[in-house]
């Protein structure tokens, strides 16, 4: 197995719906090309075989783009990492069998990457890097950690969420609401006119630095259904005061807890990772708790938040560097521990 000065990997990842392949030179990325699919918007989610179905139609021109705006040709690979799990496994299925093909064909090295580990890596892509050890709040509309990141290959999560994920309390606030999915981005805009401390939401209290959402979401439903008997239109009347009332106490529940693990670990690197990093009030916020505790503060580029290959890429390299790889027989899981 080549290691070392000329490595060129390439990332796939499949695991919800979004198609992208990428690909890496000794860590940096050349080419990172995302498929979305706009299928899923009329259903209000999700659905796994439509995205199946979209992986199968997209991977082979998505995997052609990538190798062409890196400039390379296949037989350049040293490797190819892909997303293993966690995910949709319809989803999962069509990558790791591409990934399974293509490294065949190729007779080089398959390296199965865990989804959130990638995640908290996509925080290496930018210049400058954050320093090990850090910490890596990584939130998404599936998941919600805080991951302790001793170095490339070795990560701890010491909290997550016990029910549902932020990314999902933004979409099912803005459900009640009425706004279209995801609602998240629609709850950050409308936020930014209103006013975070008109409403009240209380924030749950769970023990050690895991999350729980579900609360939140019950609390602002019960909120409305009450103002609504009062006031018919209360929603179109309130809008951005309930949007930025509910992102306020979301935000804080993040926070709160993110701050009690740099407490606890006496770690001040903080990273932040998901595609719920976009949200203006978190951005602004955790900036704010940076400059108060002297932390220093790395959020990826958007492109690298959201679901996105070149994570897969660059943490395959540093599996590839160390020596990592996988069987033809590996397979892919909805759910797989680190
Ligand atoms: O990481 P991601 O792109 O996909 C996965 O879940 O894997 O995250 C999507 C989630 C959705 O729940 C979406 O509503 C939320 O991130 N999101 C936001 C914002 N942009 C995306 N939530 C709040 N404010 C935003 N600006
Ligand atoms: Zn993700």
């Amino acid at each position: 197995m080549k290691r070392g000065e000329d490595t060129y990997i390439l990332g796939i990842e499949s695991s919800c719906d979004e198609t992208s392949a990428a690909v890496c030179h000794n860590g940096k990325i050349l080419s990172n090309i995302i498929a979305t699919q706009a299928v899923h918007t009329q259903y209000g989610g999700v659905v796994p075989e439509l995205a199946s179905r979209a992986h199968m139609q997209n991977i082979v021109p998505v995997v052609d783009q990538a190798i062409v705006d890196a400039g390379i040709t296949l037989d350049q690979l040293d490797a190819i990492a892909f997303t293993s799990s966690p995910g949709l496994i319809g989803a999962l299925l069509v990558g790791t069998g591409f990934a399974k093909s293509l490294a065949l064909s190729l007779d080089i090295p398959l390296i199965a990457v865990h989804h959130m580990q990638a995640h908290v890596l996509s925080n290496l892509i930018a210049d400058p890097q954050p320093e090990f050890p850090f910490l890596c709040l990584t939130v998404s509309g599936g998941h919600t950690q805080i991951v302790l990141c001793k170095d490339a290959l070795n990560m701890e999560i010491l909290g997550e969420t016990l029910d549902d994920a932020a990314g999902e309390a933004f979409d099912k606030t803005a459900k009640l609401l009425g706004l279209p999915y995801p609602g998240g981005p629609l709850i950050d805009r409308y936020a930014k006119e209103g006013d975070p401390k008109k409403f009240h939401f209380p924030e749950p209290q769970i023990e050690g630095l895991n999350f729980s959402f579900s609360g939140v979401k019950t609390s602002i439903l019960y909120f409305l259904q009450k103002q609504l008997k009062a006031d018919p239109d209360f929603i179109s009347h309130h809008l951005p005061d309930i949007c930025a009332s509910a992102q306020y106490c979301i935000v804080n529940i993040l926070l709160h807890k993110l701050k009690k693990a740099s407490l606890q670990t006496g770690i001040k690197t903080i990273c932040l990772a998901g595609g719920v990093s976009a949200n203006k009030g978190l951005r602004n916020a955790i900036q704010e708790m940076a400059e108060k505790y002297q932390w220093k503060l790395f959020i990826p580029e958007m492109e690298y938040c959201t679901d996105n290959a070149a994570m897969i890429a660059v943490t395959g390299y540093h599996r590839f560097l160390a020596g990592f790889s996988s069987p033809l027989t590996v397979s892919a899981s909805a759910r797989a521990a680190w």
